[in-house]
């Protein structure tokens, strides 16, 4: 077995190719092509079912509920959509196109949530229409929005406020701030000493509303967290804040969902929230902080994108050529980077560019006994930013026509992809026991020029 950041049914042929739920990748790059996303469905079936039976027993053991949504921005097809289903877990979407996928997966309106800073009258609507279970409401134009389009449809809009509790995580710490200089949710720090704060205020909007039922507080307080602290953090307050709308409005809300975030392992290594621990963590804590301010425990529920789909992704590109450049570095001796090219790049992975995002790559097609060395896997995009993995140790004779796989590039990689240089997007292949499928076929020059009108 290969281990993390690979899928965990990874391995290794005798003759060092790598093999992925069953499958070699030398037989998904002669059938389908690459570069490809391959998604091994029984990775994605775990972790999803990880992650919903450690949260149910360990809220279930301080006597509270406990509902997974999985984050489809992450990766969202109509496949992964019901997988998730079938495991048990909801889905949360944040743009009408993704409630389009959720609901062509025939995932149950109740069973959806939609999230958004900016939603349109018509996403609303498709919402409204589809019975959503919760729209989680940003500020107080998006309340008057809802409102206004629940009233004109006849019913009655399920809502969350989302807020912004100051605790802000990711990487390996967490910070608290007072006044978060973000664009997401409603503060819970008064502007002024002695004034309502924004969140507050928005919640006492929503009860004014007829049209709009209150189910609770939403907060997510950053992604890719490895330290569990700042869940804890975050929960405390928006547990206090429910405290005090109770006492200011007489309503207890049902609800605290607590967001995404759960971080894993992208390099050999690194280490990955376990949730069964973290799970623990925040139930002991939300259960103490309850106690404490004398109100009973909500319903809870978490949004985890990236823990599900992050790990159970691969991506399979082909090498194109292999570059030796002398590097001087600053008072040292000058040192060579092998410069290995494939055939995609910041088109169907964004990561590195867009937030220096470490990767780990090997070459997959093949055992090699050849020293290693050091390497940069970069693209074929127009721009000299377009990397892929910044440092690894590559065998020394790669070289044009080796295969090379990418780790844990399940999660915000197809659903960040761009047609930049005018790039097709890779499929989207699903193994598992041994076979492949397409969940979303590999895009066409035709497909693009479709779009051209001339
Ligand atoms: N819930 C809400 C309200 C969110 O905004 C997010 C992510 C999630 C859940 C899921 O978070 P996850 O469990 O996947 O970390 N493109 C960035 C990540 C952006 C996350 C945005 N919100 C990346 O590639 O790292």
């Amino acid at each position: 077995m290969t281990g993390a950041p690979w899928p965990s049914g990874t391995g290794r042929q005798t003759d060092g190719a790598l093999v992925v739920g069953g499958v070699d990748v030398r037989d998904l790059a002669a059938e389908h092509g690459t570069p490809a996303y391959v998604l091994d469905e029984a990775d994605f079936r775990m972790r999803a079912r990880a992650y919903r039976t450690a949260f149910e027993a360990a809220f279930g053991a301080v006597g509270a509920g406990v509902d997974v949504y999985y984050a489809g921005k992450a990766l969202l097809t109509v496949a992964v959509a019901r997988w998730a289903r079938e495991e048990g877990l909801r889905v949360d979407t944040a743009s009408g196109g993704e409630l389009a996928i959720a609901l062509r997966a025939e995932v149950p309106g109740a069973e959806i949530g939609l999230h958004g800073n900016n939603k349109s009258d018509a996403e609303i609507r498709r919402a409204l229409d589809a019975g959503v279970g919760r729209i989680i409401v940003d500020s107080l134009v998006e309340i008057e929005r809802v409102a206004r389009l629940a009233a004109e449809r006849g019913v009655v809009a399920p809502v969350m406020v989302r807020v912004t509790t100051g605790v802000h995580a990711g990487g390996h710490e967490y910070i608290a701030t007072a006044h978060e200089d973000q664009k997401f949710g409603l503060s819970v720090n008064p502007a002024r000493e002695g004034a309502e704060s924004p969140a507050m205020a928005a919640l006492l909007a929503v009860l004014k509303h007829p049209e709009l039922k209150l189910l609770g507080i939403h907060s997510h307080i950053g992604s890719q967290i490895i330290d569990p602290d700042g869940f804890e953090a975050a929960a405390r307050v928006v547990l206090r804040l429910r405290a005090d709308l109770a006492e200011r409005s007489g309503l207890l809300v049902d609800e605290v969902d607590l967001g995404g975030g759960y971080g894993i392992a992208y390099l050999p290594g690194d280490v990955a929230l376990d949730p069964e621990r973290v799970a623990k963590d925040i139930a002991q804590s939300v259960s103490a902080v309850c106690q404490e301010l004398g109100t009973g425990l909500p319903r809870f529920s978490i949004e985890p994108g990236r823990a599900i789909v992050g790990p159970a992704g691969v991506t399979l590109y082909t090498v194109g050529t292999v570059k030796p450049v002398t590097v001087s570095s600053d008072g040292g001796a000058d040192f060579t980077r092998t410069y290995v090219s494939v055939d995609g790049g910041m088109s169907d992975n964004i990561r590195p560019a867009l937030y220096g995002a470490a990767y780990h790559a090997e070459i997959v097609g093949r055992s090699s006994s050849a020293e290693s060395m050091l390497a940069r896997v970069v693209g074929k995009h127009c721009e000299s930013g377009d990397i892929v993995v910044h440092e690894v140790q590559l065998p020394a004779d790669v070289r044009a026509g080796d295969l090379l796989a990418v780790a844990a590039t399940g999660a915000y990689g197809r659903s960040m992809a761009s047609n930049y240089n005018m790039l097709p997007r890779p499929p989207v292949v699903a193994v598992s026991d041994g076979a492949s499928r397409v969940l979303v076929r590999r895009e066409t020059e035709d497909d693009l020029l479709g779009l051209d009108l001339g």
